[in-house]
């Protein structure tokens, strides 16, 4: 068996008050039941599967925190050593804590994301250590599970797909996964903050998105501000009774914004308990 502590699978509920409420027929996917609680173990699973498959000394990369985690945890599966790359001050509590437990090196930078990331890189280049961010395309493929999930679960692809947007690996993911599945492609909403570099939803406090071009050239981009993402965020667990973390809620919140109308997938991808700042914002 390849590397895995259980990811994928995960519930794909109807939403009915939130379907009311939102003239369409929604549906959430909730990535928050996997391991770590983000849909980041599904590519993590694979990525470093391969990676100690190939002999690697080690994985690296850097994060707003959900790929920190899961890096973390499927690292120490494989006893393999992680670095960790994070903006300092700017990674949810829930995230760090699962990076600390998992014993992984954390190396917390003054700087962005993309500081982290390009840091992260450079180190990848030593010694054979890999780089376990979106860049490496074993994210991607891992990650596209998700797609083939939901055309199981519907019995086919919904009219539209609804998803944060942060560095858009996982809409490049979800592209792959329906193009693989060959019942045609959903009409994509990637939603991305209004606010990028100071957004509440810290998981896409991002301000390039390395995978922009694939993004803008394939799904449709919704921005929001970080007012619709806490109301939304709010109201899911209220409405539906599951608590995703703030960013987790752009799908929704874009949805509300849009108003496709027909059957509508939104991807909640994280676990609340991650971020237990939060509830100062509920
Ligand atoms: N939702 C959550 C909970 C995330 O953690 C992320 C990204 C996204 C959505 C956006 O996905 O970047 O593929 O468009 N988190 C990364 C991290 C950046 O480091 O954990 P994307």
């Amino acid at each position: 068996m390849g590397l895995t502590l259980g990811e994928g699978g995960t519930p794909l509920l109807p939403a009915p008050r939130l379907s009311e409420r939102l003239g369409c027929e929604v549906w959430l996917k909730w990535e928050g039941a996997n391991p770590t609680g983000s849909f980041k173990d599904r590519g993590m699973a694979l990525a470093v599967g391969r990676a100690a498959g190939r002999g690697a000394p080690g994985v690296v990369c850097a994060s707003t925190g959900n790929t920190a985690a899961s890096a973390a945890a499927y690292a120490a599966r494989a006893g393999l050593p992680a670095v960790i790359v994070v903006p300092a001050g700017a990674v949810a509590r829930g995230k760090l804590v699962q990076v600390l437990a998992a014993g992984a090196e954390l190396r917390e930078i003054d700087g962005t994301f993309e500081d982290a990331h390009a840091l992260a890189r450079r180190l990848a280049g030593d010694e054979g250590w890999v780089n376990v961010n979106s860049i490496n395309p074993d994210r991607i493929e891992g990650q596209a599970s998700a797609a083939a999930e939901i055309v199981q679960q519907l019995g086919g692809p919904p009219d539209v797909l609804a998803l944060p947007y942060g560095g858009g690996g996982n809409t490049c993911a979800y592209l792959r996964g329906f193009d693989d599945a060959g019942r045609g492609r959903p009409r994509i909403l990637s939603v991305q903050s209004a606010e990028r570099a100071t957004t509440a939803g810290s998981a896409i406090r991002i301000v390039a998105p390395v995978h922009r071009d694939r993004v803008e050239a394939a799904a449709e981009i919704v921005t929001v501000t970080d007012a619709e993402l806490l109301e939304w965020w709010s109201a899911i667990p209220r409405l539906e009774g599951l608590l995703c973390e703030p960013a987790s809620a752009a799908g929704v919140a874009g949805v509300a914004q849009v108003r496709p109308g027909g059957r509508v997938v939104c991807v909640l991808t994280g676990h609340g308990l991650k971020d237990p700042d939060a509830v100062e914002r509920l």
